[in-house]
C-alpha cells in the first residue's frame, strides 16, 4: 500500500504543533523526522525533546531518520520518546546488524536508509530484521534539493530483493519527491514516499490526497 511520510524539514519550525496536526487532517501516513548532527551531514535540526514534545499531538506513527554518526549510541533514547521506527543509515554504523538488532530488541520498527552512492547488498544479510529500507534520492542535509532519478534501479532492485524472498519490508524514497518525480519512484517499485518540501516549503503546496489519487 502507498504511504506519505511527512518531512517537517521545511515547516514552519515556530508551528511544529499546527503543522503535525495538519499533517495528519490532510491524509499524511506518517511523519518523518530528520535529524541531523552537523557530522554526518552538513546541517542541524532537533533531538529527541523535540520529537517528545510532539509526540502527543498526533496518532500518526513517527520515523526518526537519523542522519547522524554513531546512531548506536541514540537508539535508545529516540525509541524512548515515541518514534514507531528509528532509521539509521548504513554507512553510518560501524557494526549495522549490533544496531539493527538493538532497533528490533527496543520493540520499534527498523529502517535503514542508504545514501545515493551506497549499493543497496550493504543490507543484504540483515534484510531479515529490517522493515524499512530508505533509499536516498537525494544527498542528505537540507531539503528543497532535486531529485536523484540515478538512484531508481537500485529501488527496483530492491523490490526485486523483498519480493524475492517473501519478505514485508517497505521500500521508501526521501529526497526531492514531488507530483512529477513521485510516478518514478513508485514505478521503479517504492511504496513509502517521504516529502517535505513539496508539502511545506512551496506554494501552491501538494496535495496529498491528489497525489495519492494521481497514484492509484
Ligand atoms: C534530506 C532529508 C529529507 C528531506 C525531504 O536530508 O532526509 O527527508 O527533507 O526531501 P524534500 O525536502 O526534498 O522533499
Ligand atoms: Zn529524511
Amino acid at each position: 500500500m502507498l504511504k506519505i511520510a511527512a518531512s517537517l524539514l521545511s515547516a514552519d519550525f515556530s508551528r511544529l504543533g499546527e503543522e503535525v496536526k495538519n499533517a495528519e487532517k490532510e491524509g499524511v501516513d506518517f511523519i518523518h523526522w530528520d535529524i541531523m548532527d552537523g557530522h554526518f551531514v552538513p546541517n542541524i535540526t532537533f533531538g529527541p525533546a523535540v520529537i517528545q514534545s510532539l509526540r502527543d499531538k498526533t496518532k500518526l506513527p513517527f520515523n526518526a531518520h537519523l542522519m547522524i554518526e554513531k546512531p548506536y549510541n541514540f537508539i535508545e533514547k529516540f525509541a524512548e520518546v515515541g518514534s514507531d521506527i528509528v532509521s539509521v543509515h548504513a554507512e553510518a554504523c560501524d557494526h549495522l546488524q549490533h544496531t539493527v538488532r538493538d532497533i528490533k530488541n527496543l520493540g520499534v520498527k527498523v529502517g535503514v536508509a542508504l545514501n545515493p552512492a551506497t549499493p543497496l547488498n550493504v543490507i543484504e544479510y540483515v534484510l531479515d530484521d529490517i522493515d524499512l529500507i530508505l533509499i536516498m534520492t537525494v544527498n542528505p542535509g537540507f531539503g528543497g534539493q532535486e531529485f536523484i532519478p540515478a538512484v531508481m534501479p537500485k529501488v527496483q532492485e530492491a523490490r526485486q530483493m523483498v519480493e524475492a524472498r517473501g519478505l514485508n519490508i517497505d521500500i521508501g524514497v526521501d529526497g526531492g519527491i514531488n507530483e512529477k518525480t513521485a510516478p518514478l519512484a513508485v514505478k521503479a517499485g517504492a511504496n513509502v514516499l517521504t516529502i517535505g518540501f513539496a508539502i511545506y516549503g512551496r506554494e501552491p503546496k501538494l496535495s496529498i490526497q491528489k497525489l495519492k489519487d494521481s497514484l492509484r
